[in-house]
């Protein structure tokens, strides 16, 4: 079972909806009135994001994109858009939404891609914020819960894809990954 390899669960399902609630009263307070462009990056914020969105009661609209960093040598290039919006966002009030923000590695190159692209405004929600980890100048301007350094999963976060689907963010057991 999934559960054998959870080491502790940081945050219970009654935690995560009692957060996401509060985050959404930020967000109705900010957005009430602009009928913003809601973009999930996949896959880690589909959880996040179908939850959040639920708690708005102002019109806005929904779009994807997923992204890669390209590492190692090729670290200072562009991000890799897998999938890209739909849409232009020119003139659009544009919030993302992610999982996690880690290193920014991945985030500072997707915000520089979307400003280039001449949104009203950008902005960033990640559930999760490590900031220990940081190496890029990237905040986010709204975060669900600060964590220390280690590895997560559930409620869409993953290892090699697995556990997205636990309703509880909770530490994996490093004997997982570390073989
Ligand atoms: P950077 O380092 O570019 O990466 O900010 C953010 C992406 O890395 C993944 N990530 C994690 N995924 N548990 C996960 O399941 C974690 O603790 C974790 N830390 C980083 C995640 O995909 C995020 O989008
Ligand atoms: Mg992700």
């Amino acid at each position: 079972m999934m559960e054998q390899d959870i080491q502790e669960i940081l945050f219970s399902q009654a935690a995560l909806e009692r957060r996401v609630k509060e985050l959404a009263g930020e967000l109705r307070r900010d957005y009430a009135h602009k009928a913003p462009l809601v973009v999930g990056i996949l896959r880690g914020s589909f959880v996040f994001m179908a939850d959040l969105v639920r708690h708005l009661d102002f019109p806005l609209t929904l779009d994807f994109m997923a992204a890669s960093s390209y590492h190692g040598a090729q670290s200072s290039g562009k991000v890799n858009i897998q999938l890209d919006l739909h849409d232009d966002i020119a003139g659009r009030d544009v919030l993302l939404v992610e999982d996690i923000l880690d290193t920014g590695n991945t985030l500072s190159k997707l915000v520089a891609e979307l400003r280039s692209r001449n949104p009203a405004s950008l902005k960033l929600c990640v559930l999760l914020d490590k900031p220990d980890r940081r190496t890029q100048p990237i905040q986010a301007d709204y975060v669900g819960f600060t964590i220390p350094d280690a590895f997560v999963v559930g409620y869409g976060l993953d290892y090699e894809q697995q556990y997205r689907n636990l309703p509880y963010i909770g530490v994996l057991k490093p004997s997982v990954y570390q073989g």
